[in-house]
């Protein structure tokens, strides 16, 4: 909800950032989070490409495809009425050219009914950012540990340690506010490097291992909810151990069911 209490736009964003109140994102992946999370309030849900881990586990992103994204996105619209919805471009379906790019991520909105899109990368994607907002596709920047070029990068590590690789990311930071982007996701970054970015514009930070410093945060629903377990990095906050109910309460049916207990009477047909 805005401050006038209708659904968010994605012009609300800035206006957000400019009231000075942060943002909340998560990941979402399926209908049934979606309409739990918008029940809680969440400002908008993110369809990352990180479900090729989380959901279908594999090691990387990298070879998610873009229906894999649209089925996706398309269930998280249909189980929620007034949040925003943004939906990663998988690896290989906006590097390559912008018309690629412009069917790729129109092709998202159209068949999934999602808001918008969110890439990776700096100054070399700025191009295709405002090919993209021109043709009224918003989209969402992603700095940082930008998880497509994890080989690149030589793993998953925090970005931007020194002077140099701060100035360039701000640099970057800079190039995609310029070209219509309407946010900028920064992964794995030391706070001061985060908050100086974020001052320095007028578009909302949302950081994720990025520190307190930008104005709103994403996590991976899984990674919080205590669902994923054997992911524990040092940013990561759990705010649930649905882990540990999943397995009790799938113990109790299981024991229920070897005991005859279940289904009783009140769960059977005359
Ligand atoms: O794919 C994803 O879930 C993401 C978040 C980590 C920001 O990009």
């Amino acid at each position: 909800m805005n401050a006038e209490g209708r659904p968010l736009s994605v012009l609300d964003l800035v206006a957000m950032k400019a009231a000075g109140r942060r943002i909340v994102m998560l990941t979402c992946y399926d209908a049934v989070f979606a309409r739990l999370l918008e029940q809680a309030d969440v400002d908008v849900l993110l369809v990352g490409d990180s479900l090729n881990q989380v959901l279908a586990g594999h090691e990387t992103t990298l070879s998610t495809t873009l229906d894999q994204m649209i089925y996706h996105a398309a269930a998280v619209r249909r189980g929620s009425r007034r949040t925003l919805v943004f939906v990663d471009l998988p690896f290989l379906t906006y590097q390559i050219s912008i018309p690629e790019a412009i069917r790729n991520a129109g092709r998202v909105l159209q068949e999934s009914g999602a808001h918008g899109v969110k890439l990776e990368g700096g100054s070399h994607m700025a191009e295709t950012v405002g090919a993209l907002v021109e043709r009224g596709i918003p989209v969402i920047g992603h700095l940082g540990l930008t998880p497509q070029s994890v080989h690149a990068l030589g793993g998953y590590k925090v970005q931007g340690r020194d002077e140099k690789a701060a100035e360039r990311l701000l640099a970057d930071a800079k190039a995609l506010e310029a070209a219509g982007a309407c946010a900028i996701v920064l992964e794995l970054l030391p706070a001061a490097v985060a908050g100086r970015i974020s001052k320095a514009l007028t578009i909302p930070t949302i950081g994720i291992g990025a520190g307190p410093l930008c104005d709103g945060q994403v996590l991976v629903l899984h990674d919080m909810l205590g669902l994923n377990e054997q992911f524990a990095p040092k940013f990561l906050k759990r705010f649930a151990e649905l882990g540990d109910a999943v397995r009790s309460a799938v113990r109790s049916y299981a024991a229920e069911v070897r005991d005859g207990k279940y289904p009783g009477k009140e769960h059977s047909f005359e």
